[in-house]
């Protein structure tokens, strides 16, 4: 079983490929665009996005949508997360989170997967805190100022151990339930 994996990052595939390489699904990478809606919502963008691929046609195919959703920002950076990563970063969240209290905030990551003319849409969250300073020189994006635990931010965690709790190793994870439902029934 082939999916073609539809992102402008390679690394993404490679991590694909590796988390599903034990069920025979073998990763293509393309570059195919879409239209991401303007909405709060990182679902509603993937099924969006889904809806607009498969009426031009194409099928069996991965699309993901990630960000960081700040409580006391009320959601943002959230579905914005690479526009707040280019433009203010972690220094300007920092910023708007200075002296405010309520430090709590989630990573979510929604995988939109087409297969076999279904669909299968799932989200992995990964709750933590941010910090009032970056720390660690690890990882990227929001990383330094994220902690899952309250001591150490993800940049300070190998990519291991942020896969065995990250948003995204959490989305896998439940995508592979819904894929292994899936071949275990064209086996049958
Ligand atoms: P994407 O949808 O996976 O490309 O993620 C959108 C943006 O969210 C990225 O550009 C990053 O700024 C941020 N982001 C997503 N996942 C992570 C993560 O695991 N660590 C830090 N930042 C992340």
């Amino acid at each position: 079983m082939k999916l073609k994996v539809l992102t402008s990052n390679p690394g993404k595939v490679r991590e694909y490929q590796k988390a599903f390489d034990d069920m025979g699904i073998e990763m293509e990478h393309h570059h195919i665009p879409y239209d991401e809606i303007q909405t709060s919502e990182l679902e509603e963008v993937v099924e969006k996005g889904m809806a607009e691929l498969r009426a031009k046609g194409l099928r069996d195919f991965i699309i993901d949508d990630s960000g960081l959703f700040i409580d006391a920002l009320k959601g943002f950076p959230g579905v914005y997360s690479a526009y707040g990563q280019k433009t203010i970063g972690n220094q300007g969240i920092l910023t708007l989170m200075k002296d405010i209290k309520d430090r709590g905030a989630e990573f979510r990551c929604c995988i939109g997967c087409d297969i076999d003319g279904e669909t299968i849409v799932v989200t992995g969250r990964c709750r933590g805190t941010i910090l009032h300073e970056e720390r660690g020189d690890g990882g990227f994006g929001y990383d330094p100022i994220f902690s899952p635990d309250g001591k150490r931010s993800f940049s300070e965690i190998s990519v291991e151990e942020k896969n065995t709790m990250s948003h995204r190793g959490n989305a896998v994870k439940l995508l592979r339930e819904q894929l292994s439902k899936h071949v275990s029934e064209q086996k049958h």
